[in-house]
């Protein structure tokens, strides 16, 4: 090798290490993110409806009205606002309700807002009654009331906004008021999770972006595990890869086997916190019906992770049922444990 083969080779070895201290999660995260609509894979009547929505503004001149977007973590709201950021050609601008804490906040991001913007309010569920009142009539009327002193004394301002498109989203929509909800003029949309074959497709797309080559079985393997998920289908490929450079394999369905072997994944894409709720409910409840929060004191979890991030899955896969009386285990998930349980150390 020529010294100034070396020295280039070498370089391109210092980027790479560069990305990787910058953050592999991060850096990764962003290069598998779909960036046009037929990148983004699914979601087909999502993406009808809003490509209708988005045109007929643009051909009135107007920003598309306000949307917002709801279904389990995963599944792609925050990739959706992205999109239609760079779709529409708009100037996004990211925040997330817990960090909106006083009014002041608000004002300030809606003020700083140019004509066009797009305004991504992520956990908007999270978002305190007052601050959520000053974003009423500047999601209605685009203006901001503002209250100056205090007693007597005080008085309102109303500033003008400039026109903006405000998309929200959230993985709990029923903590979401009705009038904030009924504000959202461009719609309210549920994502669903994804089928078999999208989720393939998927994971053949991240693959490709990789510049991993994988079999069309380990693809398969991937696929049922990914809890009908994009961004767990995205993190298992990820693993599986790993695993098959460091053992310098293939990336084929015993390393996709083995891989989730390791992480302790089960066939069904259950993790050891899943079946927890599962056997919990199962042994300790006898199979329900136990109320959320009974269960959540016996998982020492909190009920709002039950609900968002274990229960929608479970719920899918019909392994448990939501009773008035509370979460039942159903057959399907018995027979499941029991195949399950054994040699997982649980
Ligand atoms: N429809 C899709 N097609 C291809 N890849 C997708 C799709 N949706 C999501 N992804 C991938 O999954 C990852 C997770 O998606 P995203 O961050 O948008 O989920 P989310 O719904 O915002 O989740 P959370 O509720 O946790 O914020 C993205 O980085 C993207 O790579
Ligand atoms: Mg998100």
């Amino acid at each position: 090798m020529s010294r100034k083969t070396a020295q280039k080779s070498q370089d391109s070895e210092n980027t790479k290490e560069r990305s990787q201290k910058t953050g592999d999660a991060a850096f990764l995260d962003q290069t598998l993110r779909p960036a046009s609509w037929t990148e983004y894979i699914g979601q087909k009547n999502i993406k009808e409806n809003l490509k209708v929505l988005l045109k007929a503004a643009a051909e009135r001149g107007h920003p598309p009205e306000h949307l917002l977007f709801y279904g389990p973590p995963g599944l792609g709201k925050t990739t959706l606002a992205h999109l239609i950021a760079r779709e529409t050609g708009a100037q996004m601008k990211s925040t997330s309700g817990p960090a909106i804490e006083k009014v002041g906040d608000l004002a300030s991001i809606l003020t700083n807002l140019s004509p066009g913007d797009i305004l991504f309010i992520d956990e908007i569920h999270r978002l305190n009654k007052t601050i959520e009142e000053v974003l009423y009539p500047a999601m209605e009327s685009g203006h901001l009331d503002i209250i100056i002193g205090k007693g007597p004394s005080a008085r309102t301002i109303q500033l003008d906004l400039p026109p903006f498109t405000l998309i929200a989203a959230t993985t709990r929509i029923a903590m979401l008021s009705a009038p904030l909800r009924s504000r959202f003029s461009g719609g309210v949309y549920k994502l669903e999770f994804y089928t078999d074959d999208e989720i393939e497709r998927i994971i053949e797309r991240s693959a490709n972006i990789l510049g991993v080559e994988i079999e069309p079985a380990a693809k398969k393997e991937i696929g049922k595990r990914s809890r009908s998920t994009p961004r767990t289908a995205n993190y298992l490929l990820k693993r599986a890869r790993d695993l098959a450079q460091v053992k310098n394999e293939k990336l084929t369905a015993p390393i996709v086997e083995e891989a989730l072997r390791m992480l302790n994944i089960d066939e069904a894409g259950l993790n050891p916190e899943d079946r927890a709720v599962l056997s919990i409910i199962e042994d300790k409840f006898a199979g329900g019906p136990v109320g959320l929060n009974t269960l959540a004191a016996a998982l020492s979890e909190e009920q709002a992770t039950i609900e968002d991030v274990y229960e929608p899955y479970l719920l899918q896969l019909g392994f448990i049922e939501r009773t008035p009386r509370g979460r039942v285990t159903t057959d399907r998930a018995r027979k499941h444990l029991g195949k399950n349980m054994k040699g997982l150390g649980i």
